[in-house]
């Protein structure tokens, strides 16, 4: 299902708040800071928010600058983006500010909250997702409604989500000076399963006395862009892994090469024939002619997360996985720091913008092969 770039936007409070408890809104951006918000409002073809934003905040949700405005009808876009909410209970004000300003409105709710939403007879499209809240289908819906990027402005449970479905392409956070200190106080990000390891920093900027960082998450884990094919293959990368002849110093790993079409281009493991540092991903690649231009579209499939630094060759896995224009790379496993501190060959291929996806749930098939080096 294809799915429009989804950016997180959110500023919280040195201890990691959106809000406090109190009536009004909580200010913990900057002037300027409010502005920047502006301009990416501007860029995107749709801002989304919770029920529950919409409760505690009213916010109208504009683009404020009218020069911004007058960019976007020179640019052939609508003068607002598309105002999106999300709601189970369709237990929605219709008195609103979200309802009465701005651009088009979409609510996505439940079959059971479709019901109380038509009722109350709000200013929007109403679109049910199903018995629950299927966020694949609501973004799908947004890209057949022509969104390609959509802004999430929060609040906390929205942010959590799709974080954690691995729907998530990029955060942008701003850390405002100021305590919270309460611990009603709604949070960013609640507790449950997030990505193994660490989201990819791409920029800090200082505006006034408020920090925004961006982030993109390396692992997208189950998300949208594993395939039902990548699953088998990354099974049979788990069984090459297998193959390895043990060693004392080195992971035993598995790796295939598959074009495009499903074809299988090549196969290796760690250590195969005679050559006791090969390398699975190295093992496979060195079969394939560096020619063929079924590569510029192969997905490299590895037990372990490609390399990305080593002593036995002058290139890791990462390095000759670029090298050879492969543009996407599916694997089981995260590099325990057993032989290299922080090794992140998949932050090193998605910074070089491979699309790099891991399948958790085939860690432990990855790791079998390995047990005696994982204390
Ligand atoms: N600092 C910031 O950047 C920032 C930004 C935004 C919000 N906030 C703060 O965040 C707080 C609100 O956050 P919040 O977490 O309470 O609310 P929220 O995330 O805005 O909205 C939660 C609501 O969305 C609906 N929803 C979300 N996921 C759902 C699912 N899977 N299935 C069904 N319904 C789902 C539910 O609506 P129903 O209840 O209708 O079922 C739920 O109550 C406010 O205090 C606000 O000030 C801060
Ligand atoms: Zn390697």
């Amino acid at each position: 299902m294809p799915h429009p770039y989804v950016l997180l936007s959110a500023a919280v409070s040195l201890d990691g708040y959106l809000d406090d408890t109190g009536p009004d809104r909580l200010l913990l951006s900057s002037p300027a800071d409010f502005d920047r918000v502006d301009e990416v409002r501007a860029s995107v073809d749709a801002i989304l928010i919770g029920a529950g934003t919409i409760r505690a905040d009213n916010p109208r949700l504009l683009v404020n600058s009218a020069e911004r405005r007058a960019a976007r009808l020179a640019a052939g876009k609508p003068e607002y983006p598309l105002k999106v909410t999300v709601s189970g209970s369709g237990d929605l004000d219709p008195e609103a500010n979200f309802w009465h300003t701005g651009g088009d409105k979409v609510v996505y709710t439940t079959d059971k909250g479709a019901e109380r939403a038509e009722a109350h007879g709000l200013a929007a499209d109403v679109v049910s997702l199903g018995a629950d809240l299927d966020w694949h289908r609501l973004l799908a819906d947004l890209t057949a409604r022509g969104v390609d990027r959509l802004m999430v402005e929060g609040g906390g449970r929205i942010h959590t989500q799709l974080l954690q479905l691995g729907l998530a392409d990029e955060l942008q956070l701003v850390l405002a000076p100021l305590f919270v200190g309460t611990p009603e106080a709604p949070r960013l990000f609640g507790p449950g399963g997030y990505q193994a390891g660490r989201l990819r920093l791409t920029e800090t900027r200082q505006i006034e006395d408020v920090v925004l960082m961006r982030y993109e998450p390396t692992a997208p884990g189950t998300g949208p862009r594993a395939t039902p094919a990548d699953h088998h293959w990354l099974r049979l990368a788990c069984e090459l892994a297998t193959l390895c002849p043990p060693s004392r110093t080195a992971f035993s790993v598995g790796a295939v090469v598959v074009a495009a079409d499903g074809t299988e281009l090549a196969r290796g493991h760690s250590r195969e024939g005679d050559d006791p540092v090969v390398h699975a991903e190295e093992a496979a690649l060195a079969k394939v002619d560096p020619n063929d231009p079924r590569l510029a579209s192969a997905t490299v499939y590895s037990s372990l997360e490609p390399c990305a630094r080593r002593a036995s060759r002058p290139a890791p896995c990462a390095r000759l996985i670029l090298d050879a224009g492969v543009r996407r790379v599916v694997t089981a496993w995260r590099e325990p720091d057993t032989f290299v501190a922080a090794a992140d060959g998949n932050g090193l291929l998605a910074a070089q913008g491979v699309d790099v996806v891991v399948l958790p749930e085939y860690e432990e098939r990855a790791k079998a092969p390995n047990k005696h080096l994982l204390s």
